[in-house]
């Protein structure tokens, strides 16, 4: 089986998406779109890729003209549920990055066409395939820590433009009509898909604080939200672009709690002692981080889906959930 690929926006992730289809044996790169036809036509001299479509209706006409199999969507926010539901009339295999649309009705109408389409749909949340996840989410369903009562996930770096490298010179991240919103919308996505998998799904957004602080822009660069899972836990997610890189999530249940630096280190803290005579526990603490990139092992997944005609997650709900959280929760901002 060769599926075949075209590719939206030439940029950093972008970039990073290429690499993992060339790497993967059933897939072939036949297209790329991007605004700026020198930066697709670079990327597709490395890549090998013999067509290539520049300028900013790149998109639409690369859909149109090309037989593609699958499309990976790598544009700026505001142009992720325009290129999806055209995408969706053709019916191609849909990779979509993060956040998935920006507002309600984007969703809604996505949502829509979607219905009785045999098509599979990934959301682009490769934070998902940190092994370290589903060894967390066995201690909690094998209720290591007891009952689940507050999950805390903290995630910093110092913003696109510093601490990532998007390569388009629109600098659209701080743009709140491209980006559709702040460092909410563009980590706290993250962190709201991985709690869903890990503790089930959210009931209820309570509140949000925020501020600009280091970033000339309208939209937060730092923020706070807490939430409610539909299991009674407690949920605090806390984002900002103006801090040094970090990423923590902490988990206390009725009999324990786990506190654990995703970052480079992965230094675990826990309590009781007495837990760390669990197995799972023990794997956890011993645990070092591989260096395989997840977004490969994401398109891997993506692509075996495909061959083996299965929808599994992160699929077009778990995009529409962490949308319609970051939604929620600036509805809640005076
Ligand atoms: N999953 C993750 O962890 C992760 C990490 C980083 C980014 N992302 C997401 O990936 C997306 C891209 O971010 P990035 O950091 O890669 O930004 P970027 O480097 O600025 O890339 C955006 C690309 O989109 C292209 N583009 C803009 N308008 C277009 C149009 N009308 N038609 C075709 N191409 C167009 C740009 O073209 P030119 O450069 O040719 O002008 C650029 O190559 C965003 O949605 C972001 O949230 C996800």
């Amino acid at each position: 089986m060769t599926l075949k690929v075209g590719l939206i926006g030439a940029g950093g992730f972008g970039t990073i998406h290429l690499l993992g289809y060339v790497r993967n044996p059933n897939c072939k790169l036949v297209a790329i779109a991007s605004r700026t036809e020198e930066h697709a036509r670079k990327a597709a001299e490395r890549f090998g890729i013999p067509k290539i479509y520049g300028g900013v209706d790149s998109w639409k006409k690369m859909i149109e003209n090309e037989e593609l199999d699958v499309i990976s969507i790598c544009t700026p926010n505001y142009l992720h549920a325009l290129t999806v539901l055209k995408a969706i009339d053709k019916n191609l295999h849909i990779l979509c990055e993060k956040p998935i649309a920006i507002s309600h009705k984007e969703l809604n109408e996505i949502e829509s066409k979607l219905k009785n389409k045999k098509l599979i749909f990934f959301t682009s949340f490769q934070k998902r395939y940190n092994p370290i996840f589903p060894l967390i989410k066995k201690v909690i369903d094998e209720m290591v820590l007891g009952k689940i009562i507050l999950v805390r996930y903290y995630f910093s770096h110092y913003g696109p433009y510093k601490s990532w490298k998007p390569l388009s010179k629109e600098k659209w991240f701080f743009d709140s009509k491209k980006a559709g919103g702040g460092v909410l919308l563009d980590l706290g996505v993250h962190c709201i898909d991985v709690l869903r998998y890990l503790i089930g799904e959210y009931d209820k957004v309570n509140g949000i604080n925020y501020n600009t602080s280091c970033i000339n822009m309208s939209n937060e660069d730092n923020c706070n939200v807490l939430f409610r899972f539909k299991n009674d836990a407690l949920g605090l997610i806390s984002v900002s672009w103006c801090n040094e890189p970090s990423e923590t999530i902490e988990v206390f249940g009725s009999k324990g709690y786990l506190k654990i630096d995703l970052g480079k280190k992965h230094s675990v803290s826990y309590g009781p002692r007495t837990i760390k005579r669990n197995e799972l526990i023990k794997k956890i603490i011993n645990y070092k981080r591989s260096g395989d990139i997840a977004q490969y092992r994401l398109i891997d997944h993506f692509i075996n889906c495909i061959a083996e005609d299965k929808q599994e997650s992160p699929n077009f709900e778990d995009g529409k959930r962490a949308v319609e959280f970051v939604l929620e929760a600036y509805s809640l901002k005076e």
